[in-house]
């Protein structure tokens, strides 16, 4: 029977206005996670068709089971990302644009590639998400607990159910189609199709939102882009194109962190790994605590504030 609890959140962000800057003190992780909203929808959406088509090929119930709730999470994430992001339309209605080409980007992959390739690209990516998102959640004081609650909160309960289900779509390939060889092989296009991607949605906020509210170059977390930017400035036959200072969102973080994520990242992809045996961020298991005592996990910082007055 699976573990996994599908969960339906409703963080206010209709209630006033969502500002693209959500957390002052970082502009670089406040441009990351937006970016990561604008992916999360056309992702999801491409998980859950891909979800359907894959059940037909699975034989063993548990695992329908499985993939029957990991759909469903993912579709309350899908929902909560897109009442973000509706937000920061209202405020930058360019950016309608960007969500259309993001999704546009998953909606090709859902109509050109076949299941086999889908299964593997959800493997992959989430694989990858426990250890990334373990560094973010250890450091949530300096990359959450000052910004918008409701973006932050956002934030945690999405990253604390992937960590939740981080074993669940490796199990659905396995059991759908289970070649090691095949899921490596396809990684390099599948990366290439997510940093597109982010791509595609960080073109977007450097031209649809100013860069008094940016604050910094969204493209500056790519070195590729960096090196190319710099190259500019040093030969001026090249016209360099300034959207802002070159910040990036974990620079403050302890390297040694950093090279654990990394590694951790690089060990999802080999074969026979297995999330289970992964180091959890403490974080996640206080939020499961937290929303089981039916504290108002919509309001991470600030429903604390008031219950410890
Ligand atoms: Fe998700
Ligand atoms: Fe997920």
């Amino acid at each position: 029977m699976t573990e996994l609890h599908v969960r339906k959140m409703r963080f206010g962000f209709a209630d006033y206005d969502v500002p693209y800057l959500w957390n002052e003190e970082n502009p670089a992780f406040s441009s990351m996670a937006n970016a990561v909203s604008f992916l999360a929808i056309g992702f999801e959406k491409m998980v859950v068709n891909m979800v359907r088509e894959a059940i037909p090929l699975i034989s063993d119930p548990e695992v329908v089971e499985e993939a029957d709730a990991f759909m469903r999470q993912e579709g309350q994430h899908s929902t909560a990302h897109r009442q973000h992001v509706s937000g920061l339309i209202k405020r930058y209605p360019g950016l309608q644009e960007t969500l259309d080409n993001v999704i546009a980007q998953f909606d090709h992959l859902t109509s050109t590639t076949p299941v086999d390739y889908r299964l593997a690209y959800t493997a992959d990516l989430e694989a990858t998400f426990t250890p990334v998102f373990k560094l973010m959640l250890d450091n949530d004081a300096s990359l959450f607990r000052p910004g918008d609650d409701r973006v932050a909160s956002l934030f945690i309960w999405h990253f604390v159910e992937e960590v939740e289900h981080r074993s669940s779509a490796l199990i659905i390939f396995q059991s759908a189609i289970g070649s090691d060889l095949y899921r490596m092989r396809m990684a390099p296009s599948i990366f290439r199709h997510v940093m597109r991607v982010i791509r595609v949605a960080c073109e977007g906020f450097n031209e649809h939102v100013p860069l008094a509210d940016r604050r910094i170059d969204a493209l500056a977390m790519f070195a590729s882009y960096r090196y190319m930017q710099r190259l500019r400035t040093w030969l001026p036959m090249l016209r360099a194109h300034d959207h802002g200072p070159m910040a990036r969102a974990f620079d403050h973080l302890p390297l040694r962190e950093q090279l654990v994520a990394l590694t951790g990242i690089v060990r999802s992809q080999l074969p026979n790994h297995n999330p289970g045996h992964e180091k959890l961020p403490a974080l996640a298991s206080e939020w499961f605590e937290r929303h089981a005592a039916g504290y108002d996990v919509t309001r991470w910082y600030t429903a604390a504030k008031e219950s410890n007055r």
